[in-house]
């Protein structure tokens, strides 16, 4: 390897982004986890992460929910298999439920067929006319879609705040709610939630916590050991992680979860088997893919915060951004999605040659998509959100270089 590119845990696990520059231009893959690593700020994950097996996150990635005979868990595709039909269960769609209840540190995991399906089963599970739900004030597009659309025709009344502002949401709590639902880095603004005290406060006033974990993965955070009452996510993006098919996972306890199941088999939002297996695959290297993703995009932000076009860069691994602070005391990795408020004239997302100007993230292509301004729910003018790909980040700083050279 060559050109600075090597990532390495030391890079990886350094809370300081200078010592992450300085750790991918001189170390190497081979390097060893640095003993003592796990008394750093953010072994949040490390300390509360439990195994049935008493193994790390990143041997449960590779060995659990899988046959102990098999290098790949066979795919049951037929309607029915063991005698059971598959909108209800099916053997390698539940051998992948225990890989991600284990990786989420969850009594009970399901899969489903979508991020979306995910989300919608679950919230139809738990609303009804009359309930309340309070949103961090930006979301992913389609959960936004969902609350203003079906989900207000059914009587179900919403309020968006700015949910790192724990302050704002003490105070909607006054008023009866009955789920608190945020994003831990938030799609696409990157406001970032203290898990564990907006469940606190959520708690203290009642509401169930429901949170969107897709952008940092259980490899970085585990919200469920934060407070969280359930989790879900686009598995779709980093768990799936090379782009090649939809699917979602629900996580919490028993209790819950046999009732978003019971849900998921009325509504019928299953993960299709040959996608189970597809997320077995792509769950195995999640943690590796991870690193990567974070050093990329710490390096990334960090060229980009002192480009002449770009006016300010969104990344919780900068010192400079708001949610620094609060991100620092509960991530193992600050993520790869970076926010980007661009100065007029910049055509970056039009002109890139190497990155894809994609809507989808989490893949392994760097990914530029832009978003329309909305000043209420925290969208800054000529915003550009990045998934940072895992090529050598060399290349993609050219690639930006030459997309946002004057011409
Ligand atoms: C944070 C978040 N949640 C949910 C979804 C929806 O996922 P899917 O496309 O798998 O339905 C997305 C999609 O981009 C997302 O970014």
């Amino acid at each position: 390897m060559n050109k600075g590119s090597n990532v390495s845990r030391r890079a990886f696990l350094s809370t300081s982004a200078a010592a992450a520059t300085a750790s991918l231009a001189s170390t190497s893959l081979a390097e060893e986890k640095p003993k003592g690593a796990a008394k750093t700020p953010q072994t949040v994950l490390t300390e509360t992460y439990k195994s049935a097996g008493g193994h790390d996150v990143t041997t449960d990635a590779v060995y659990a929910g899988e046959d102990s005979g098999s290098s790949c868990y066979p795919i049951y595709q037929g309607t029915t298999n063991r005698g059971a039909y598959t909108r209800g269960s099916n053997p390698t769609i539940n051998s992948v439920e225990v890989k991600i209840k284990q990786l989420e540190g969850a009594e009970f995991g399901i899969a489903t067929a979508c991020g979306m399906a995910a989300i919608s089963q679950t919230l139809l599970t738990f609303l009804k006319p009359g309930s309340r739900m309070v949103l961090n004030r930006n979301v992913y597009i389609g959960t936004e879609k969902l609350v203003d659309g079906p989900l207000k025709r059914l009587g179900v009344e919403s309020q968006r705040i700015n949910m790192a502002n724990l302050d704002e949401l003490q105070a909607v709590l006054k008023k009866k709610t009955d789920i608190v639902y945020f994003e831990v880095q938030s799609n696409p603004a990157l406001d970032v939630v203290d898990v564990k005290a907006a469940s606190a406060l959520a708690h203290g006033a009642g509401a169930m916590v429901i949170v969107d974990n897709t952008w940092l993965t259980p490899y970085l955070i585990q919200p469920l050991a934060l407070g969280a009452d359930i989790v879900l996510h686009s598995a779709t993006k980093y768990m799936m992680g090379h782009g090649c098919g939809l699917c979602g996972i629900v996580c919490g306890p028993k209790t819950l979860m046999k009732r978003v199941e019971s849900s998921r088999s009325v509504f019928g939002g299953i993960m299709a088997p040959m996608n189970a297996f597809l997320l077995h695959q792509g769950l195995k290297t999640l943690p590796m893919r991870m690193e990567r993703h974070c050093a990329n995009a710490m390096r990334i932000a960090q060229f980009l915060e002192t480009h002449p076009m770009v006016k300010k860069v969104h990344y919780p691994g900068l010192a400079s951004d708001p949610g620094h602070a609060a991100a620092s005391k509960q991530v193992r990795g600050f993520g790869g999605m970076i926010g980007l408020e661009m100065n007029k004239g910049a055509q970056l997302v039009r002109r890139v040659k190497l990155c894809r100007p994609w809507t989808s993230l989490g893949d392994v292509q760097t990914l530029v998509t832009n978003y329309t301004h909305n000043a209420a729910w925290g969208i800054p003018a000529n915003y550009i959100r990045m998934s940072v790909g895992i090529e050598d980040p060399d290349d993609i700083i050219a690639d930006l270089k030459q997309a946002l050279a004057k011409r």
